[in-house]
Parts: structure tokens; sequence; C-alpha cells
């Protein structure tokens, strides 16, 4: 942010993606470049672009846009659709906080559609646009909001904005995500009323401090072995003894072992109190902390209790991640490769690249999931894809009594077998690649792939008496659920995996 300048919220967006409704919501009195510029103009922008042509508009408009960027003092602003197709409308918007409003083409079109726009007469070209915008959008883009936001939410979340930090909203729960590297030393806290810690010791002890004033805390030992029944009760208990009570909320702080448990004992205690999600792992950062789930294992298979409860707002302050130690970045790693064979486009183009852990590849594994969750919180169907990899991995963790392998590592093996699976061995050998590069396991040592089929038989997307259904894998980018494959294929992918 330029000095001087108190930086506006400049919403900006594709056509029909409410950037004007948005602005108002967070300011009554958001300027509307579209209005402006047809006043200016002295008519309406399809008269102007009929008569004039594009080139002509678009020259008005980045004039408008630069000065209303330039005068702005704070406030709200409504830009245009196509604003950002200008380079000098993309530098000044460094200045300012830009919120992406991210509508899909489908509603864009049901809305835009009409001959008062020229540029959504022609559907084929509407939605072409729609896509070849997006990358500037999400380049210029200090927030994220998925058209079915709730607005006044939103709105809330942005008046205590941190400084430095990101906004993607997740529609599953209407909460904010804030990602920023220095995010904790910022003192923000998304919630007024009394926090409790839970977290782990060695977590605690690195970055407790910074989650200050708390009114309580709990820590368990570091690791999934804590993901029990039992450790629940002491969370439920310790809290009890610290006076919490229902007007207040838990801070999970660490890994995904501590936001599973931290979520399902917020989800339980009392009924339910409000969790904040504080990530400090890259397993936890790209995907454990969004999307509500929560939970505990069973001696006899993973995850088998537990709860949805989305959090009240996850903080993820990417500099935790440089305490972490290197197998445990590996181990994030295998969620990252996940997600991003997941998504496809440009975030698996970034990963197969090398990428690990930048900002980019978090946001981005941050946005696919988020995307997931709201199309299907409660797991009824294409939620079921984020389980790419984990029939088997979670299997593989179960018969090794959560013990030999972390969670990453065993879904990176489990990966492997989904891509046999999906007959991908192109991209098997690809990605088995990548994951040595990182130092992964690719093959399983000193376990029995018959203790690995029978845990496999257990997993929790089989539905009654029928065969366990598996994600499977077309293409990066299509990524099907549900899907039925021979046992003996199962047996042999495994058995590829043991040394
Ligand atoms: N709920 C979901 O949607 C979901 C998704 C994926 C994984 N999970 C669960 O997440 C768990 C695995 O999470 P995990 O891999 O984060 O493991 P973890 O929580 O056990 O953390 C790994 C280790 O790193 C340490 N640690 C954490 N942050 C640190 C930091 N910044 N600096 C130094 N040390 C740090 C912890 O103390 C721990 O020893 C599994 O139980 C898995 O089932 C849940």
């Amino acid at each position: 942010v330029a000095q001087g300048v108190a930086p506006a919220t400049v919403f900006v967006g594709f056509m029909g993606a409410g950037k004007t409704t948005a602005a108002r919501a967070l300011d009554p009195d958001a300027a509307d470049a579209d209005a402006l510029l047809e006043r200016r103009l002295g008519t309406t922008i399809a008269e102007y672009f009929e008569r004039n042509g594009e080139p002509a508009f678009r020259a008005e408009e980045e004039r408008l846009v630069l000065e209303l960027l330039e005068r702005a003092r704070g406030g709200a602003i409504a830009l245009g659709g196509g604003a950002l197709t200008s380079s000098r409308v993309q530098d000044a918007l460094k200045a300012h906080r830009v919120v992406w409003l991210d509508v899909d083409a489908d509603t864009a079109w049901r809305r835009a559609a009409g001959p008062q726009r020229p540029l959504a007469r022609d559907e084929q070209r509407f939605r072409e646009l729609h896509a070849e915008r997006e990358p500037a959008y999400l380049a210029a883009a200090d927030a994220i909001v998925p058209d079915g936001a709730d607005l006044q939410k939103v709105a809330a979340a942005m008046r205590d904005w941190p400084p430095g930090a990101r906004l993607l909203w997740a529609l599953a729960g209407q909460h904010p995500v804030w990602i920023g590297r220095g995010l904790l030393d910022t003192g923000h806290w998304p919630l007024p009323t009394r926090r409790f810690l839970v977290s782990d010791g060695r977590v605690a002890r690195l970055y407790a401090d910074k989650l200050e004033p708390l009114a309580g805390r709990v820590s368990i030992m570091p690791g999934e072995q804590s993901k029990t029944v039992a450790h629940a009760e002491i969370v439920w208990t310790e809290l009890a003894r610290a006076g919490m009570t229902r007007a207040d909320h838990v801070a999970a702080l660490g890994g995904g072992v501590v936001g599973d448990l931290a979520g399902f004992c917020a989800a339980t205690y009392q009924r339910g109190v409000p969790v904040v999600q504080v990530p400090t792992t890259l397993v936890a950062q790209v995907d454990s902390a969004y999307g509500g789930k929560t939970g505990v294992d069973l001696p006899e298979a993973k995850n088998y209790v537990g709860a949805y409860h989305q959090p009240a707002a996850v903080l993820v302050d990417p500099a935790t991640l440089e305490t972490l130690p290197s197998e445990e970045l590996a181990a994030g790693y295998a969620e990252v490769v996940k997600t991003a064979l997941i998504a496809g486009g440009e975030l698996w183009e970034r990963v197969r690249s090398g990428a690990i852990a930048d900002e980019h590849v978090i946001v981005g594994c941050v946005r696919t999931k988020l995307r997931i969750v709201a199309a299907d919180e409660r797991d009824a169907g294409p939620r079921q894809i984020l389980n790419l990899g984990h029939t088997i991995g979670h299997a593989i963790e179960t018969a090794t009594g959560y013990a030999r392998y972390r969670h990453g590592e065993a879904v990176a093996l489990g990966l492997l077998a989904a891509l046999r699976l999906s007959g991908q061995d192109a991209l098997r050998t690809e990605v088995a690649a990548l994951f040595a590069a990182q130092g992964l396991a690719t093959q399983l040592t000193e376990v029995d792939p018959d203790a690995v089929l029978g845990a496999v038989a257990l997993d929790k997307k089989r539905l009654g008496e029928g065969p366990v259904p598996f994600v499977l894998v077309r293409a990066p980018g299509d990524v099907r659920h549900g899907e039925q494959v021979d046992p003996d294929e199962v047996r042999a992918a495994v058995g590829e995996l043991v040394a």
C-alpha cells in the first residue's frame, strides 16, 4: 500500500458477480464505476460500445477507473468486469485492497445474459471470456469471495482486516480464512469472546504466547496417538476445570491432530462451542483446518468417531512452517499433490514443476478444498474426491497402529496405489518422482499387505454390505468418486507398494 493513501476496498469480478451489491454491503456510499462512466459518457455502456467499439470504451473506462483509484480515500469501489484488462489499472490496484467476487460461468450467464450487455449476448464467447479473465482476477485478489457468501458477514470480517493478510471466504459455515506471513504477530483475532487454547506441547511452546490473552490452556502430547476418545475426555475435563462456558471459544493451535481433536471437543463441549483453527503444519494449512470434519480414531479404524463442526475462522501464518521438521513438511506435501491433482490447471502445473509450500500453493489448495466442501458439506458425494489416496492410505495407518507412518506419508503411498488403480501409469511415475524428491517413501516396508487389505474393507466410504468405493483420477482436474475396482487389482496395487 502506497504511503499516504488510504486504501479503498475495490470489488472486481466477472459480469453478474454482484460487485455493486457487495461493495454497498461494505460501504453504502460505494462508488460504482459503470454508473459513473455512463454519466460521463452521457449514454449507456451498451450504446457507447455499439457506436464506438470496445477499444474506445476501454480507454474511457481506464481513464475513469484510474481517476477513481487515484482519488480514493478508503471506502469501497465496484469496477466493471473488464476493467482489469488494463495493465495500468492492475498497477494502480496495488495501492488498494482488491476483492474478487468469484462467480462460476453458469451463474454469471444466468444473471448477465441479455441485450443490455454487449459481451453477454453470445454464450460461447461469454464462457471463453470468463475463463480468460480468471488469472487476472486471481493475481490481483487480496480477497476471494465466492458467489453465495453472506455479504454482511464478509463486510464485518473486512472491517477488521489484518495487515498484509489475504482473505478466502468459506461458504460452508460462512467464515473467513485469513492467510498471511506474520499474521500471528499482528494480534488479530476474529472473535471478541474469551479464548481457550487447545494445542500440543511442542506447538504450544513455540506459538501459544502469540495467541494471548488466553483464558485457559490445554496441551496434549504431540502425535496421532493423541487422537483418541480418551484424549478428548482429557480436553473436555481441562476445559471444564478452566471454567470455559458456551459463550467462550476454543483456539485450536497445531497440526491436523490438534485440529481434529480440538474441533471435535468444541463440537461436543456443552453441545458445541465455536472453534478458531490456527493450523501450523502443511497438512493442516492446505487441508485439515477447513471443511469442518473433526474427530478421533478408534484402534480398529481411523476417524471413526466425530462430528461436522465448521470453524468460526481459520488463521494461517505460513511463517510457522519454518519450524516444522522436514519430514512433517514432506508429509504435508502429499496432501498438496493430492489437492493439485484434484484441482488440475494452474495449481497442478505449479506443483508438478517443483513448488512445495509457497503462498500461491497454499492459497490454491485452500481455494480448491473450500470449493469442494461448499458443494457437498456432509460428504454425500462430490466431497469424497478429497479422499483421493486415502482409502489405502488410511488402511496403511490402521494396519500399522498409527505409529509407523505419518498421515501424509501414508497418503503418499495411498496416492500411488490410487494412480495405479486409475490406470495412470505415466502420472504415477511422475508423482512418485515428486515424492522421492521430497524424501517421501514410495514403498511400504515391513507391512503385511493382508492387514492393509483387511483395513481397506473397513473404510468409512463403504455403505452397508457394498464394496468399498474408490476415488480415481482420469486426468489432473478430473477426479471421480464412487468407482468400483476389482479386488484383485486392489491386491496388486497394494502388493506393488510392498518392497
Ligand atoms: N479433518 C480433515 O479434513 C483432515 C484432513 C487431512 C488430515 N487430517 C488429519 O490430520 C492429522 C495429521 O495432521 P498433521 O500431519 O498436521 O500431524 P500433527 O498434528 O501430528 O503434527 C505433526 C507434528 O508436527 C509438530 N508441529 C506442528 N506444527 C509445528 C510447527 N509449526 N513447528 C514445529 N513442529 C510442529 C506437532 O507437534 C507434531 O509432532 C491426521 O490425524 C489426519 O487424519 C484431517
